[in-house]
């Protein structure tokens, strides 16, 4: 916390904390394994980017972010962990208006990342369409990973109450934007160059979505490997003809999705276009953290 490793049960913020009293912050969430980040440049560069908008100053270098990372990983023992990075405009003095002058507050947790149930990658999970509409309900720019997730939380709760894994949030057109944690894939038969192929699409930004890092993994990842890959809108109605779907975040990856509602996806099982982009994904994290070493377990 802002300079000083603290143990979680004793580390404290200030009540008067903008992040605590307005929710007036940002943050990332990434997987370290063994010390190592993965992926850490993208997220420095979209946090620094989101820090940039809100006009709060990165106290921090992507050098300097790395070592810290290394040092709590370490001092904590654990080898595989969800790193969240969190900054605030610092102390609240009453008043909206924001003074420069005011250093940010930066929190920095390592936690263990859950083990997921084998099932989720084997099986699949359902996941529900939340009647949240993010763009109407945040009124912020969804290019921030703001510390306000409210819309998210209720979209969640959403899908809880329905028993799904996740929930969709939808866009201003009731397009499909992204899940309350998650990027959304999906794989479509469509002609290329009067072939019938199977494509693999995803909402672009400009749906209103976080700009997902494992999202960007992914569509260069499909880049390189010459996946027939879009970006194109989609709506619920969509989910009939989808062969596979999938989501992914940093700390879970890519997660197959085989229901959508009560749409069953394909054949309901995960499918063969999300084996190889697990595959693919699993190697881009391996050469992250250095060569040679075995995927994730999870
Ligand atoms: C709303 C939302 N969309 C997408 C994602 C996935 O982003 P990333 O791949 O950067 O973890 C997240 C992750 O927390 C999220 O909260």
């Amino acid at each position: 916390m802002n300079g000083r490793v603290v143990r979680a049960d004793r580390a404290s913020i200030s009540v008067f904390d903008r992040g605590l009293v307005l929710g007036d912050g940002l943050f990332e969430t990434l997987r370290a394994r063994d010390g190592k980040p993965e992926f850490l440049t993208l997220h420095y560069r979209r946090m620094t980017r989101s820090a940039r908008r809100l006009r709060i100053a990165v106290p921090v270098t992507g050098a300097a972010l790395k070592d810290i990372i290394a040092t709590l990983c370490r001092k904590s023992r654990m080898n595989d962990v969800a790193v969240r990075i969190t900054l605030t405009r610092g102390r609240y003095f009453g008043g909206l208006s924001i003074d420069p002058s005011v250093p940010p507050s930066l929190i920095i947790t390592v936690t263990p990342v859950p083990p997921a149930a084998p099932e989720v990658r084997t099986r699949g999970v359902k996941v529900a369409i939340s009647s949240i509409n993010k763009a109407a309900a945040s009124g912020l720019d969804p290019r921030v990973k703001s510390i306000n997730y409210l819309a998210n939380i209720f979209a969640k709760a959403e899908g809880d109450a329905r028993g799904a894994y996740e929930a969709i949030l939808l866009g201003a057109r009731g397009e499909i934007a992204e899940l309350s944690t998650s990027s959304f894939f999906c794989v479509l038969r469509e002609k290329v160059n009067g072939e019938s192929r199977d494509v693999v699409v995803t909402p672009p930004i400009d749906t209103g979505i976080l700009p997902g890092i494992t999202r960007q993994v992914l569509i260069r990842e499909m880049k390189r490997a010459r996946i027939p890959f879009r970006e194109g809108e989609l709506f619920p109605r969509d989910s009939a003809r989808m062969s596979e779907a999938f989501l992914c975040s940093s700390v879970r990856g890519p997660v197959p999705i085989t229901k959508i509602e009560k749409t069953k996806i394909g054949t309901g099982k995960p499918g063969p276009v999300f084996a190889r982009l697990l595959e693919l994904y699993e190697k881009a994290c391996a050469r992250e953290i250095g060569a040679g070493k075995p995927p994730r377990p999870t």
